[in-house]
């Protein structure tokens, strides 16, 4: 029988792909038979991720909130092959600040690294699918903290909340051009974005809340991601899926 989870011969851009979850999604990409683009800001990591992943990777530089950057890379991927899936992963925050700490310049950039980012680099790569009719998986990343409030992240959750609305949008708007977009909710999960909070005072309280008692790992993601890439989940368009221990429960 055929494997509806296989990725053989198609072609992956993992946005933030050089490490934390993006990796791990790239990586379980590569083991379904994916080619995967992976881009970052930064090119030293960007560029040892790429060759950690082997041979079926390549890493592009890419800023994410830059909409002129991302249509260069976008051009230069399709170049190398047309994109049958797109994971919008790239992501940041400046963590613990109370809402009235942020200031207009970190507003900008994670509203410009986290929404625009995700919606520029979707309508980039929508508009040569649509144009060569060919069918596209979007998975955006998105986070519990887009559903429920959680403090000091007030930005970032309103861009998670963001990316939410996007993703039912765009869903509706293309699923009749064989576009679909996902968004997967990650709960608390084990990063380089994470380490510092999960070791701190506040680390404990976190993970008390989760039903499962346990952080997520980026390879909790990585299937999900997998799924929601791939002809399994051909039907489904427009969802929000928590991977998360149950912490949306609470
Ligand atoms: N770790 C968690 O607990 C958690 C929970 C929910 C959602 N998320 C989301 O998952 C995604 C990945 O998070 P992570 O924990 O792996 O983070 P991470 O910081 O470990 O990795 C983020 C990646 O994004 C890249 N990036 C940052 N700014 C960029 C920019 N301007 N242009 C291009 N790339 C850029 C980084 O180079 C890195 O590869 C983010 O969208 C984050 O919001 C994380």
């Amino acid at each position: 029988m055929e494997d509806q989870f296989s990725l053989d011969g198609k072609t992956a851009i993992v946005t933030g792909g050089s490490r934390g979850i993006g990796y791990a999604i790239a990586a379980a990409f590569i083991q379904k038979g994916a080619r995967v683009i992976i881009t970052a800001r930064g090119e030293t990591a960007l560029l040892e991720a790429a060759s950690s992943l082997g041979g079926t990777c390549i890493g592009k530089r890419c800023d994410n909130a830059d909409p002129a950057d991302i249509a260069r890379v976008v051009e230069e991927a399709w170049r190398l092959s047309p994109v049958d899936i797109l994971v919008n992963n790239a992501g940041i925050s400046p963590f613990y600040k109370r809402a009235e700490q942020v200031t207009p310049a970190e507003f900008d950039e994670v509203v410009s690294v986290n929404l625009r980012g995700t919606y520029f680099c979707s309508v980039e790569v929508a508009n040569r699918s649509f144009a060569e009719q060919r069918p596209l998986s979007i998975v955006n990343i998105g986070s519990v903290g887009g559903t429920t409030p959680l403090e000091r992240v007030a930005v970032y959750g309103a861009t998670k909340a963001g990316i939410n609305l996007l993703t039912k949008s765009m869903a509706l708007e293309w699923a009749d051009r064989n576009v679909r977009v996902n968004c997967i909710a990650p709960g608390w999960t084990e990063t380089e974005f994470t380490d510092e909070l999960f070791a701190s005072r506040w680390g404990d309280k976190l993970r008390g809340d989760i039903p499962m008692g346990r952080f997520a790992t980026g390879q909790d993601i990585s299937g999900a991601a997998v799924f929601l890439a791939s002809d399994a989940a051909q039907y489904v368009t427009g969802a929000i899926l928590p991977v998360d221990g149950g912490r949306l429960l609470r």
